[in-house]
């Protein structure tokens, strides 16, 4: 339930390692700038993630669910079933390592989103900041999106701009941008959650 004793949205956030997305998406719901959103659970594939401990010390229930010695299908559909168990309605991609398969996107279409560290559509996949810096571009950013069964493809919700310094290393450089995300997650989130959007073709546009 929310202050205004409405029923809360619940959201699920998945996590495979550190978990500072997860901590600041947990923080702007706690903090009200999430209106009406509650995180329901933190899941993590990865025992050893260490955003696990830091969801429970802020008393979200936390959840491993391994992959191991299992198919991708198995896997997920569990993952699907706790979070519906929970009555999950938004899905939140915080550094969570796996590609979803078209099922669980179908499951969830239009309700999980993702942050990924560059300007989508430049440098998707694995080490972003390490590609914008071989590439010599002179900004990067973050992307908050909806998840398509595409890599990094879908819809962008809302992006970051950084400049990227010629002092730069992939680490000072991702150390910026993830600032940007932390906020910029946040901000995507209360836009999805309030649905004051709207998805035309690939635009995700502001209601008037
Ligand atoms: C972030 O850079 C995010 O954009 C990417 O993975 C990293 C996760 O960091 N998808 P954290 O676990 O949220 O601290």
């Amino acid at each position: 339930m929310t202050k205004e004793g409405r029923k809360a949205r619940h959201v699920g956030i998945l996590i495979s390692g550190r978990g500072s997305n997860m901590l600041a998406l947990a923080d702007a719901v706690r903090d009200g700038r999430v209106p009406g959103a509650e995180v329901a659970v933190v899941l993590s594939d990865k025992p050893q993630a260490a955003g696990l401990a830091r969801a429970r010390e802020r008393g979200i229930e936390t959840l491993v669910v391994e992959r191991t010695g299992r198919t991708r299908e198995e896997h997920e559909r569990e993952i699907v079933s706790a979070l519906r168990e929970r009555g999950v309605e938004f899905v939140c991609l915080a550094g969570y390592m796996r590609l979803l398969s078209p099922c669980f996107v179908g499951e969830f279409r239009g309700r999980v989103l993702n942050i990924h560290p560059s300007l989508l559509p430049a440098f998707p996949g694995l080490d972003a900041q390490r590609q914008a810096i071989e590439h010599g571009v002179k900004f990067s950013g973050c992307t908050v999106h909806f998840v398509d069964e595409t890599l990094d493809g879908g819809p962008i919700i809302t992006q970051r701009v950084v400049a990227v310094l010629d002092s730069d290393t992939e680490e000072t450089l991702a150390a910026r941008i993830l600032a940007e995300e932390h906020r910029a997650y946040a901000e995507a989130l209360a836009l999805v959650c309030g649905g004051g959007y709207e998805v035309v073709g690939r635009r995700v546009l502001r209601k008037k």
